[in-house]
Order: structure tokens, then C-alpha cells, then sequence
């Protein structure tokens, strides 16, 4: 085999419950993780030494300007852990075609990760005698960051610990997703940076967060209207410090009908849950009306996670 191209989807966060900062600088998370139809594709193809392209997925708006083209690639370090666990040189063209926002709060460099962790196990590995399953993957993405074993994954999952170690969650039927990107991606260090900071300054110590019951109840039973009503995200108030525009696209989405809405994981793209297929086509023709985003996207959830095509 020459090439491997996997599909790989985006997240979004239904509960991202922050705790403490701990001495390795990470959070203590909750972190309900949600996989949704916009998908980056990974190719990863033989070639004299490790190289990386990136461009922007057909009919797709995605600035990928800020992404390394070189080792500092996530995608690139998760072929240099493939090849050390198997013992080969890592050799490879690694493709990436993004439809996931750059630094967008939705996961897009954890995907890649993940998609090429599959793609180089494809390329590399026996197929009749595989070294490594797809736990073993698992495993390997969590040391190339806190989303990348979600994305491995997919589905809906929750995540404790960085956010790494997932337990599946059960869900029932589809849920219907708009998405309003932004121009500019944020930070992820800066945003935790700054939920420390806004916690701090009123004197709010952070307490070890709880999974929602609700949330739960209503990702168990199908229930758009109550998936809306229990979204929440903990990082939302220092996205929104650091991006204050993002509180009137909040706005619009939710005046204009969504069952919920909030900031995607650490920002700026904001996703609203609509109730039916139906609304969610009018929710994303009316935002898009408002020119409050970049781009309105729609998707569905849970997909599963990264998969060879
Ligand atoms: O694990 P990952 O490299 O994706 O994390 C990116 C950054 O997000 C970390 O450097 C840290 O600033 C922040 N983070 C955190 N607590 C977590 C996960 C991420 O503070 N549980």
C-alpha cells in the first residue's frame, strides 16, 4: 500500500466543566465531547522523508494560513510516534485537506493528529498480524494532546482527567448543529490562561466540576429542546473577555429560535443545537443573513471518529 486517506470529524464540547489548575498546568475537566459532520481528510503516502501540505478541503472557507507545514505539525508528530512504536523511519507525505476552522474551538489540530495516527498505522503496520489497535492509538494521542483520543473515537464520549480518559456516553438518534466561524482563531493556553485569570480576580476558587445529569438525561433520551437548555461551557466567559464580539452572535443565534448555544470549546466558533433538521436549515439561512459570522456551517452529531475512507 502507497497512500492512506482518513476522514477525521470536528467536536464540539455539550459540557466543558474546568476545575482547578493543576502543577502540570493542566485542568482538572469535565468535558463532554461531541463528534459532528465536518470532517478534515488526512492522507498519508510514501514518500523519501516526513513532509507536510496543508490546504483548504474542497468548496471549503478555511483559512489555513497559521497551520505548520513542517515537524510542528500535530499530524506530523503523531507519524513520528507511529514509526518509533513500530519501529520504522517515518517516511511520509502527510496531506491534509482542513474543513475544520483553524484555532476554532472545535478540535481541528487534535483531528489531524488522530487521523494521522490511523492513516501511518494503515501504511505501516501488518494487517494480518496488526502491532497496534485502535486502544493503542488511543493511547498514543493522548501524549500528542488533551482532544486527540476523542477524535480517534468520535461519537459522543466524556472526558476526565486533561480530557483524555473517555468513557462513551449513550445517545439517542441526531442532533442538528449551525456553526458560526470566525475570522481569527483564539488561543487555547491564552483562554485557560484567562479563566484563571477572571476566577481569580473575583476571588472565586474553582470547585472539581460534575458531570450533568440533565445533559445526560437528554442526550440518553433524544431531547434536542433539553441538550439546548443544559449546554454549558466554563470557558465561555474568557473567550468572551478576549472576544467580546462573540456575546452578539450568541445573541443572534438565540433570538432567531436555537435550543442553545454556546462558545465551542475555547473559541471563537459558536455552535447552536437546533430542535429539528428543519429549523436548523432556517436558523443557518437567517444567521447567515445577519453577517454576524464568517461562515455559516451546519452539521450533525455524534459521527463516529477518525476512519480510513
Ligand atoms: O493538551 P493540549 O495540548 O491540547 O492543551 C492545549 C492547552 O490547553 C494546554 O497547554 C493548556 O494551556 C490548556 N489545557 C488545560 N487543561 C486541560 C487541557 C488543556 O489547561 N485539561
Amino acid at each position: 500500500m502507497t497512500a492512506v486517506s482518513v476522514r477525521v470529524p470536528a467536536k464540539v464540547n455539550l459540557q466543558l466543566g474546568v476545575g482547578p489548575i493543576r502543577d502540570d498546568g493542566y485542568h482538572d475537566l469535565v468535558n463532554v465531547f461531541h463528534a459532528v459532520s465536518l470532517f478534515d481528510e488526512v492522507t498519508a503516502g510514501d514518500a523519501p522523508s516526513l513532509e507536510v501540505s496543508v490546504q483548504a478541503a474542497p468548496y471549503s472557507r478555511v483559512d489555513v494560513g497559521g497551520v505548520p507545514v513542517d515537524g510542528g505539525n500535530l499530524a506530523a508528530k503523531a507519524a513520528g510516534l507511529v514509526a518509533a512504536r513500530l519501529g520504522v523511519e517515518p517516511r511520509v507525505a502527510i496531506r491534509i485537506r482542513k474543513a475544520i476552522p483553524v484555532a476554532g474551538g472545535m478540535a481541528g489540530g487534535s483531528a489531524d493528529a488522530a487521523a494521522a495516527l490511523v492513516a501511518c498505522a494503515r501504511l505501516w503496520d501488518d494487517r494480518d498480524n496488526p502491532a497496534l489497535t485502535r486502544d493503542d492509538l488511543v493511547e498514543l494521542g493522548a501524549e500528542l494532546g488533551s482532544d486527540v483520543p476523542f477524535a480517534v473515537l468520535g461519537g459522543t464520549a466524556v472526558g476526565v482527567g486533561r480530557g483524555e480518559r473517555l468513557t462513551p456516553a449513550l445517545t439517542r438518534g441526531t442532533f442538528h448543529w449551525v456553526f458560526a466561524t470566525a475570522d481569527g482563531g483564539l488561543s487555547t493556553p491564552a483562554v485557560y490562561a484567562e479563566c484563571d485569570r477572571i476566577r481569580a480576580a473575583q476571588g472565586e476558587a474553582a470547585a472539581q466540576p460534575v458531570v450533568s445529569e440533565a445533559l445526560m438525561t437528554a442526550l440518553a433520551t433524544g431531547d434536542a429542546k433539553g441538550l439546548g437548555a443544559a449546554l454549558a461551557n466554563d470557558l465561555q466567559a474568557a473567550a468572551l473577555s478576549l472576544r467580546p464580539s462573540l456575546g452578539r452572535v450568541l445573541d443572534a443565534g438565540l433570538d432567531l429560535g436555537a435550543a442553545g448555544a454556546l462558545v465551542s470549546g475555547s473559541g471563537p466558533t459558536c455552535a447552536f443545537l437546533a430542535e429539528t433538521e428543519e429549523d436548523a436549515g432556517e436558523l443557518a439561512e437567517a444567521l447567515d443573513g445577519t453577517g454576524v459570522a464568517r461562515q455559516i456551517l451546519r452539521a450533525q452529531g455524534p459521527v463516529p471518529g477518525a476512519a480510513v475512507v
